[in-house]
């Protein structure tokens, strides 16, 4: 088959690796790419969140079968075009990709289908929104509505705090995102990622995950898109899973067929777990960057078989072959990240890296230029392994992460403290 890849992040290098694998690959472009996807798949220019020029694409390079990596695509309706146009896609539809575009949209489809969530109000001034937050006290969470690349939640320890947040979204802080907000209850207790293959009604789960949103170690400072993760997530136990399965997941997926808009593709579902109860905090319709790389790292060629199974209506007949390992992925990133950051350093000794089935440099913002590697964006490199045991993939990770000669980067050394 040949098979079009859209991204160009350290979750779409990690897709492309796994994907290269499976025998039934007999040509793979990745579009746009970065320097590492390109030392193993052609990489082309592309506007992917043009779903026409995706389609022409698509047809003028013979492509059986597109998987699409990140949300923007996704909510802006390419899965629905290259649908139409007859190929087959994994990945939701823009009605579908609701579920992440839209905070307070998910909010309703929980209630609908009486999903445990955090108890909300949703709002469209800044005067009610306030008063909300007057009549329920601190701590308590405010969010855009929109996509706003992770940016648009305030965990606001005070009423003042939450106020001031309030005030930045209505007045234009995250753009259209902002425009309504959401407000929501705190929850307590650790967050783990659950990944589950969903066609309509059936569903499938792929494994999961916990990353490390902040960027400073202990999880303290700014929030990233991710500074590394680990698999499985040792709090999201069989009975907790099941539980996501039958409480939230099952029946949210229900409603969003009922309504005529079924979901189709990767569903990630971000829960928060106290007490052995899990409760949705999101979904994200795409697997997580860097989840993702610790995914794919497991799974290997057959995390291909499992997405063509659920693109191709045969979810139901697909089996994941789980191994007893475990797999851990440190973020490597440009200083300065999340804040202002330099481009255009060189990174040194990607060569000497011993890259296999347990251990690989998954690129994200990279190019290269001469024959050097050099960082193009915040997050650059993920270093990734996988051992029997949780210590045994951190020390190949680390021992990874430190061979890269990168004074103008940085990396957290407690990736995955919690569950070690
Ligand atoms: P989101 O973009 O919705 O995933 O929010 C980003 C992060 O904020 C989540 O991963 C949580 O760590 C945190 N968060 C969001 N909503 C809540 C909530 N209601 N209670 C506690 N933490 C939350
Ligand atoms: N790592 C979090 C995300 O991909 O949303």
């Amino acid at each position: 088959m040949n098979i079009l890849i859209l991204g160009s992040g350290g979750r779409e290098h990690a897709l492309a690796w796994a994907v290269m694998q499976n025998p039934k690959c007999d040509k793979l472009i990745v579009a746009p790419g970065n320097a590492g996807i390109a030392m193993i798949a052609d990489c082309a220019t592309l506007d992917i969140e043009d779903g026409g020029s995706v389609v022409t694409f698509a047809e003028e390079n013979s492509i059986d079968f597109v998987i699409v990596g990140p949300e923007a695509p996704l909510a802006a309706g390419v899965a629905d075009r290259l649908r139409d146009a007859g190929l087959l896609v994994f990945g939701p539809s823009a009605a579908a990709a609701k579920l992440e575009a839209s905070k307070s949209f998910t909010k309703e489809i929980c209630d609908a289908a009486n999903a445990p969530t955090a108890a909300y109000g949703h709002f469209t001034d800044a005067e009610s929104a306030k008063a909300y937050v007057q009549s329920q006290g601190a701590p308590i969470v405010v969010k855009a509505d929109g996509l706003a690349a992770g940016k648009g939640v305030i965990i606001a320890e005070t009423v003042a705090e939450a106020e001031t947040a309030i005030d930045d979204m209505f007045s234009g802080a995250f753009g259209g995102a902002g425009a309504e907000v959401v407000i929501e209850e705190f929850m307590q207790g650790e967050e783990a990622s659950f990944f589950v293959l969903v066609n309509g009604t059936d569903v499938l789960p792929m494994g999961t995950a916990q990353d490390h949103k902040r960027v400073g170690e202990g999880d303290t400072g700014l929030n990233t898109g991710g500074m590394g993760a680990y698999s499985p997530a040792p709090v999201l136990t069989d009975a907790i899973a099941q539980k996501a399965l039958d409480e939230i997941i099952k029946p949210t997926m229900a409603e969003m067929a009922k309504r005529g808009t079924p979901y189709q593709g990767i569903l990630y579902a971000g829960l928060m777990i106290e007490n052995g109860q899990p409760r949705l905090v999101e979904y994200n319709v795409r697997f997580g960057d860097p989840e993702c790389q610790v995914l794919m790292m497991r799974l290997g060629a057959q995390a291909f078989d499992l997405m063509h199974a659920c693109a191709d209506d045969r979810l139901p007949e697909a089996r994941v072959n789980w191994a007893d390992d475990h797999a851990m992925t440190v973020v490597l990133a440009a200083q300065g990240y999340p804040g202002a950051y330099d481009k255009g350093s060189v990174i040194g000794g990607l060569d000497a890296l011993t890259e296999d089935s347990f251990q690989m440099m998954f690129h994200a913002g990279t190019s290269e230029k001469d024959g050097q590697i050099t960082a193009t964006g915040g997050r650059v490199l993920n270093a990734t392994a996988r051992g029997a045991t949780l210590q045994e993939a951190r020390d190949r990770a680390y021992a990874q992460a430190q061979a890269v000669d990168w004074p103008q980067g940085f990396y957290r050394r407690d990736i995955g403290w919690r569950a070690l």
